[in-house]
């Protein structure tokens, strides 16, 4: 670089305190830049010629001022690569500075558990540190992680929090996914296209993540998380890295290391659970008088749980006393230990329409645009309007901003999902195929595939129907009752509409098809606008 330009960048920074200066000293030495010693003498010889006296100090005041900043020093024999993660993440770092906050809920008295929590990490130590959040379902453990994550980030280089561990190992190609969401946040550049397997997931985590002071948070792991698999061999990571663990098993979590350092979190203490649970069944840290022997006998059915304490208090929010009485009774009659049990009251309450918003939502659509579904809701006539509102009055689902685009997107409390997603599996237990919903990759082409089948599915999803080549439209037969289809497919060649007239929504990945007739679609997605012909009634949303 000329002096010149140098000197005009330093002195725009002098202008304009927004503006960064990030150096990168290509093959050359900064000390060099800063004193302008060796080749920079020679060089200032020669301009000593032909330049006057008040510029050649302008240019040695901006080398000297940018051989200070830290930046990058490349040698000759570094890896390019290596330089361009750097750059671009810094870079980015800068451009992005105040987005690395989580949103949290509120949870009582967790300052306490943020410092403990911050003791077992010895932040000060140069050692790479584990540690292992415990504790049961809806006991705040994704909220501890997350305060402490938004509490020390700044510390670390890079930093990155997965959500629904378990969920996403549950799904195909887990591993990899996971690994892809880890390297892609610490690299921060997407790198999905270069990971193929868990050893490339492996490589990349070697060769490019731990070069970084990283922290990682990986929220709710269970016995399917192993650490050599889907990380590599522990004594890769060196720098002050730390690896924040929660999972509802200590099991889990003492099997992943050796020298992990356990959190339990406790239950909330009486005071604290009567303040959460005021907050939402009266809006108020306290009970009005009347209320107070009620919401402390409550309070104490609710075992310090901060999920129970919130879903029953939403449930009970402007109730009659009647109400309240009614649901402490139940209450007691259900043994402490299960925490589900006491969740599910609140699910009993619903109306129909909202039970089977609830069920779609904990089986398909946690993190989908709630403005889609709600298409689909509004033409079965499930009311989702009022449905949805109340879903979340009662702290059920959970509905937030997302993304560059501002999408409002459905959340749920694991434990909730859980529950929802237990719901229907216990629809029919003994004939499993006679389920309305079906999620998992492998159920869905069972459903397919199998020649006895009843008119029961209302949705199946990650139907991938790829390797199968061609369908027939006898693959549609008894799918009467089907509204949701989400499927990959290579061809569709027949007209499969007269078999699934009920459909809603089509979620057709990947594949090309022709001269489709469903009479009731309001919602069709494709991934590559190919459909020629689609003759359908009131479609209101197609997303390409
Ligand atoms: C972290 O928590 C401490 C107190 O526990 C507080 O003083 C500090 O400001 C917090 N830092 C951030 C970045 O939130
Ligand atoms: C993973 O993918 C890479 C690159 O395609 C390949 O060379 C390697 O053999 C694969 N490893 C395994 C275990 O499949
Ligand atoms: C569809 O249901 C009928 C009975 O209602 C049954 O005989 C037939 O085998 C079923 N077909 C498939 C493909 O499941
Ligand atoms: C569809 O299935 C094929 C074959 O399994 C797969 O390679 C492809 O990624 C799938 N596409 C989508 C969008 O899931």
């Amino acid at each position: 670089m000329v002096p010149q330009e140098l000197a005009a960048i330093v002195e725009r920074q002098g202008r304009n305190r927004g503006c960064i200066i990030l150096p990168i000293f290509y093959m050359v030495d900064p000390r060099d830049v800063r004193h302008q010693s060796g080749p920079y003498r020679n060089a200032f010889r020669q301009h000593e010629q032909n330049v006057d006296e008040e510029t050649i100090r302008i240019w040695k005041d901006a080398l000297n001022k940018v051989g200070a900043l830290k930046g990058w020093h490349v040698k000759s024999n570094d890896e390019q690569g290596a330089i361009a993660d750097l750059v671009t993440g810094v870079v980015w770092s800068h451009l992005t500075k105040n987005n690395n906050v989580l949103e949290i809920d509120k949870l009582i008295g967790i300052d306490d558990h943020v410092e403990a929590v911050k003791e077992s990490m010895a932040l000060d130590s140069p050692c790479m540190k584990i540690v292992g959040i415990y504790g049961m379902g809806g006991i705040g453990k994704t909220t501890i992680a997350k305060a402490v994550y938004n509490n020390v980030s700044a510390q670390f280089d890079r930093c990155s929090f997965v959500e629904n561990v378990r969920e996403m190992l549950e799904q195909k190609d887990g591993v990899i996914t996971l690994q892809k969401h880890i390297v892609s946040n610490i690299l921060m550049v997407n790198i999905a296209e270069s990971i193929v397997n868990n050893s490339e997931g492996i490589r990349a985590i070697r060769d490019r993540v731990s070069r970084f002071k990283f922290l990682v948070v990986l929220d709710d792991v269970d016995e399917t998380f192993e650490f050599e698999k889907i990380l590599g061999n522990m004594e890769n990571f060196v720098s002050g890295s730390r690896f924040i663990f929660t999972s509802r098993n200590i099991k889990v979590l003492s099997m992943l290391a050796d020298d992990i350092k356990l959190y339990r979190v406790q239950e909330m203490s009486h005071q604290h659970s009567l303040q959460l649970f005021c907050n939402y069944a009266f809006k108020k840290d306290i009970p009005p008088s009347n209320y107070e022997t009620l919401s402390n006998d409550i309070v104490s059915v609710a075992a310090g749980l901060p999920l129970t304490l919130k879903v029953v208090g939403s449930l009970l929010f402007q109730e009659e006393e009647e109400i309240w009485r009614d649901k402490l009774k139940q209450l007691k009659e259900i043994p402490e230990q299960k925490v589900v049990d006491r969740l599910k009251i609140s699910y009993d309450t619903l109306n129909e329409e909202a039970k089977r918003i609830f069920l779609d939502i904990a089986c398909f659509f946690v993190g989908e645009d709630k403005e889609i579904a709600f298409y689909m809701w509004s033409d079965l006539g499930f009311f989702p309007t009022t449905n949805i509102n109340i879903l979340n009055q009662r702290s059920m689902i959970g509905i937030v901003v997302a993304g560059s685009r501002k999408k409002l997107i459905f959340q749920m409390h694991d434990q909730l999902r859980d529950i929802g997603r237990e719901i229907v599996r216990q629809e029919n237990r003994r004939h499993p195929w006679k389920t309305s919903r079906i999620w998992s990759k492998e159920k869905a082409l069972n459903v397919l595939l199998n020649k006895k089948r009843y008119n029961n599915f209302e949705i199946l999803k990650n139907l991938n129907m790829e390797e199968l080549g061609t369908i027939s439209k006898e693959c549609f037969m008894n799918l009467s009752e089907l509204r949701y289809l989400d499927i990959n497919v290579s061809v569709l060649i027949d007209d499969f509409g007269d078999y699934i007239p009920n459909l809603r929504w089509l979620r057709l990945r990947n594949g090309p098809s022709d001269n489709f007739n469903v009479e009731n679609l309001v919602i069709l997605e494709v991934s590559s606008f190919s459909c020629t012909r689609v003759d359908s009634g009131g479609l209101k949303q197609i997303k390409v």
